[in-house]
């Protein structure tokens, strides 16, 4: 299969990050099938890509003609079945649970057509494994957008222990023709290469605010104005979701030991549900205006 011979893209998830890789795929020019189970979250994820692209166009990012083309193209569905049976391509964005994520694999694969390749959003978890509840391991792989996709010009693409050389080629091409750049991860690790880098980075910033050495804000003045991300650590974190950085230093820890245990402020955070900007709240408060994303 070549690129061009993609036409229609399964999104599954409709979340933070699902929405933002239908919208990317939408702007690209693909029909996209953006899918969640319940109707009120794949109406919100909806709503949130409808957002995005007004405001890139308020912006003059894009045109308002552009904008409403590619909202045009996205089609939300609840049923699995209606959602993948025509896919070429399907990217899964679903929660990062490993069982949740095995689930949606087994009955994705009752439904979608034997050349459709399968490429997960996971944060770290290993693409072998999901690959392998499946019946096309070879036709599998790992493509991790940045959140907010929209925004975030990297995707990583994973090569799974049994993934077909051409289909890593073939995801590069498509997360090109996206516009955006692909970087391969030549072998299945847990956190791939920016998780392995960035979170643990988070999580030393959850350490120092927990060991009184220095203020959240303190900490994210100085990630922001001296080491140069540009976001504070916390901001940060509050922008990719407290809970998906304690998912990934959660399975980093049982794959490659305690140094990546999650900080009991990151827990604090995760039990309290205050998990950043999708939920109002998370390090930062933004129900204050500190946030214009709609939650
Ligand atoms: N769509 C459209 N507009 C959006 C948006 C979206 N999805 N999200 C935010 N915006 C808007 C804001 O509402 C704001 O609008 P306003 O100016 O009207 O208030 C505007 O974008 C802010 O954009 P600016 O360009 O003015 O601001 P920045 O220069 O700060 O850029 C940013 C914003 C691109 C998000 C930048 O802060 C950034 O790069 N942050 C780091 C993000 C990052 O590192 N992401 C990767 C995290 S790791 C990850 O995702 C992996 C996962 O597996 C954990």
């Amino acid at each position: 299969m070549d690129v061009d011979d993609i036409e229609t893209i399964a999104v599954l998830g409709a979340g933070n990050m699902g929405h933002g890789i239908a919208e990317v795929a939408a702007l690209a020019g693909f029909d996209v099938h953006l899918r969640d189970i319940k109707e009120e979250f794949v109406q919100k994820g909806y709503d949130q890509l409808e957002w995005s692209l007004n405001k890139l166009a308020e912006k003059e990012q894009i045109g308002e003609a552009e904008a409403e083309a590619a909202l045009d193209r996205v089609t939300p569905i609840v049923d699995l079945e209606e959602a993948v049976e025509d896919a070429d391509f399907v990217v899964e964005a679903v929660p990062e649970k490993m069982d949740i994520k095995k689930n949606v694999y087994r009955e994705l694969e009752q439904h979608a057509p034997d050349e459709a390749v399968f490429a997960t959003n996971t944060s770290s978890l290993s693409v072998t494994e999901l690959s392998e509840v499946t019946d096309r391991p070879e036709r599998f792989c790992g493509m991790h957008f940045f959140n907010p996709p929209v925004r975030m010009q990297l995707v990583e693409v994973i090569s799974g222990a049994h993934t077909d050389p051409e289909v890593l080629d073939l995801t590069e091409d498509l997360a090109e023709a996206m516009g955006k750049t692909p970087v391969r991860v030549r072998k299945d690790s847990p956190g791939f290469i920016v998780n392995r880098v960035l979170v643990p980075l988070l999580n030393e910033a959850a350490w120092l605010v927990e060991d009184d050495v220095a203020t959240i804000a303190e900490v994210d003045s100085t990630t922001k104005y001296d080491i140069g991300l540009p976001m504070g650590a916390f901001e940060l974190a509050d922008q990719v979701g407290v809970d998906v950085s304690y998912d990934v230093l959660d399975y980093m820890q049982g794959v490659l030991g305690d140094a990546y245990e999650p900080c009991p402020l990151l827990v604090e955070k995760v039990e309290a549900e205050k998990l950043g900007k999708k939920t109002g709240e998370g390090f930062y408060d933004y129900d204050d205006g500190g946030a214009d994303v709609p939650t």
